[in-house]
């Protein structure tokens, strides 16, 4: 007590970090190297790491076993295969910023109450929430410069005009002529092209708004509603744009379209499954005789008791 008395005098706020038995963590704390990155920085090099084998194999050895030709596609493994499979961790990672929010509503709701734990599981990935949003910006700003360099109508077809193509008889010498077939690119987006660029560049550009919000000395100007209006409402928009723009890309070939030997979905199909799986738990919250029960169990609100809780302000 008396210690906590100096260091408030002293013009600190004081942390009890425990007992004597705890000095010798106390005294690491300098020396360790951003501990709460470890787990999110794992995860997020797991999913890519899965993603950059599933396309290794949709890329490289699926369309050589198709093609018979095993010198194709190698030289696309550092750039088309990078930026694709960062393009869908990083998708996969907003998505997973959300999924929990999602999960812990549920559990809200099922349990009647907010004044109980959630597991342990879903505690420590919802505070690794804004590491996981950080990597994740990180990799859309990567995939954004990558692509604004890389796309063209011969690396992006599915979203430019058709391209005109020309047979010429080429004469190779005096007794031989051949066929070749000449293409022409339309430099022209489609209207599926203009809206993906669009949505692209939307999605980026509120994610820049989400990471700068997260700044702590911006954090510190903003008000608790407007925090949450950025990160939970402009967070979730920018998750749908992203994944707009993901589907306008591949727009005729997001149903019913197969891969490698018709076994594989295709990338821009699996990028949407955790989004997708985000929307549809989301649907059902947003109903108002649910989102009103939800609400009210996190003004205080416990199923069960004979008044509304007065154990505190909203979170
Ligand atoms: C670039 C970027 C930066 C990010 N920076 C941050 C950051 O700085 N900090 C951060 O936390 N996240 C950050 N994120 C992650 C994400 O945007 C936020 O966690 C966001 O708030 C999640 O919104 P939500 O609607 O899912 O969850 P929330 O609104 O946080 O709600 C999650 C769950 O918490 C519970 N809950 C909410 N309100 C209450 C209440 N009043 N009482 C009891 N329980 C309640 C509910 O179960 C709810 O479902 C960032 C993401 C990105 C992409
Ligand atoms: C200005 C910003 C952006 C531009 C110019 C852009 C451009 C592109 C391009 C050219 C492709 C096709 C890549 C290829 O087929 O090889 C693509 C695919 C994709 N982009 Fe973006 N993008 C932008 C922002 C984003 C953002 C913020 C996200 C979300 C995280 C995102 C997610 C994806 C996904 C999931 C794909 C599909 C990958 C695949 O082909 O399998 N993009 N983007």
């Amino acid at each position: 007590m008396k210690v906590s008395e100096m260091v408030r005098a002293m013009g600190f706020h004081p942390v009890d970090w425990g007992n004597l038995a705890a000095s010798r963590d106390i005294e690491d704390v300098p020396l360790r190297l951003m501990p709460s990155w470890k787990r999110p920085v794992a995860v997020v090099f797991g999913i890519f790491v899965f993603l950059w084998i599933l396309a290794f194999f949709s890329f490289q050895i699926c369309r050589n076993i198709q093609s018979g030709q095993w010198d194709e596609n190698w030289k696309r493994i550092p750039l088309t295969n990078f930026n694709r499979v960062i393009a869908i961790t990083a998708l996969w990672t907003l998505a997973f910023c959300y999924i929990p929010g999602l999960i812990a509503a549920y559990i809200q709701l099922w349990r009647g109450t907010k004044y109980s734990r959630f597991p342990k599981w879903l505690d420590d990935w919802l505070k690794m929430r804004k590491q996981l949003g950080l990597i994740m910006l990180g990799l859309a700003g990567i995939h954004a410069c990558i692509s604004v360099a890389y796309i063209t109508p011969q690396t992006t077809g599915w979203v430019y005009e058709e391209p005109t193509r020309f047979q010429a008889e080429v004469v190779v010498d005096a007794n031989t002529t051949t066929t070749n077939t000449l293409t022409i690119y339309n430099n022209e987006f489609n209207w599926r092209g203009e809206f993906f660029l669009s949505m692209g560049a939307i999605a980026t550009c509120l994610l820049v708004v989400l990471g700068i919000s997260s700044l702590p000395s911006v954090t510190a100007t903003l008000s608790w509603r407007e925090f949450t209006f950025i990160q939970s409402k402009l967070g979730w928009v920018a998750l749908i744009t992203a994944a707009c723009h993901d589907v306008f890309l591949a727009w005729h070939y997001m149903f019913l379209y197969w891969g490698c030997f018709r076994t594989l979905p295709i990338g821009p199909q699996y990028a949407l499954y955790p989004p997708f799986i985000a929307v549809i738990m989301k649907l059902p919250l947003l109903l108002p005789p649910v989102d009103n029960y939800l609400q009210k169990i996190r003004r205080g609100y416990e199923r069960g008791s004979q008044s509304e809780s007065k154990k505190g302000n909203p979170l």
